[in-house]
């Protein structure tokens, strides 16, 4: 089931979604070489305080952290550790949520800690271009396989891969809705954009092969051959007059 949002309903998740993006922004500069990726945790369940909302990630699944935290080879829901500690040159995806007046805002980013060899940077750049290729694609009266095959064509003519085993998906009061969103064109995937629904748009790119596995702690997606990967995500309505990115300021 498909669950369209009004107008209103769109202005509360775009409350959400700036607090997101704030909050992004603070742990970008706070990924800086020595800093472990449980600090940038305590930065973000700082910041949720602060701004009296609650975390869709702790507890999702038996999730243990408010934040994802994916280092180098890491694709996506890296958890956060005392262990784990930036160098110079890793490059980090951090994903963050929030839960504002009963509404999930959803985005990530990937940054450099420090400076990083231009092989990582370029992954990072083309992964933030699929990014805006996707939101591009997501036009009232598309299908959802448009904004798949859109980034696939992209990331693919850039030889880097594309991450098929996890998806984007719709989003509102859950932080997963209908539908899906693959960064690939499936078929099957023929549902109509329109007016009202609210997507997470988020492809992840490899340097090398697009598989991925899951470490035993049954969370840490992390590549195949150990390849760099890197992922964006913005919270995105779909709205008469076009795509409207609600996880970053107009
Ligand atoms: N932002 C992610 C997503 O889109 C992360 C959620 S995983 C969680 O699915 F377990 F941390 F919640
Ligand atoms: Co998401």
């Amino acid at each position: 089931m498909i669950v369209l949002k009004s107008k209103d309903e769109i202005a509360v998740m775009r409350e959400a979604n700036l607090h997101v993006y704030e909050t992004l922004n603070a742990l970008e500069q706070a990924a800086v070489p020595g800093a472990t990726t449980w600090d940038l945790d305590r930065i973000a369940a700082d910041e949720l305080k602060k701004r009296g909302l609650k975390s869709p990630f702790l507890g999702y699944h038996g999730y243990p952290c408010v934040l994802c935290t994916s280092v180098n080879e890491v694709v996506v829901h890296g958890i956060p550790s005392k262990k784990v500690k930036l160098k110079e040159g890793d490059i980090i995806g951090i994903d963050f949520g929030v839960i504002h007046k009963g509404y999930v805002g959803d985005s990530a980013r990937t940054v450099g800690v420090g400076k990083i060899a231009p092989a990582a940077q370029a992954l990072i750049d083309v992964t933030r271009e699929a990014l805006e290729v996707a939101i591009r694609a997501a036009q009232p009266g598309a299908r959802v396989n448009d904004i798949g095959a859109a980034v696939s064509a992209f990331v693919e003519e850039k030889r880097y891969s594309v991450v098929e085993e996890f998806v984007g998906h719709g989003i509102g009061t859950r932080m997963h809705e209908e539908p899906q969103v693959p960064n690939y064109y499936l078929r099957s995937a023929t549902t109509r954009l329109r007016p009202g629904l609210v997507v997470a748009l988020e492809p992840m790119v490899n340097i090398g092969k697009k598989h991925t596995h899951t470490l035993a702690d049954g969370w840490t997606a992390v590549t195949d051959d150990a390849s760099l990967s890197a992922h964006f995500e913005h919270s995105v309505a779909i709205t008469e007059d076009g795509p409207v990115v609600l996880s970053r300021p107009a």
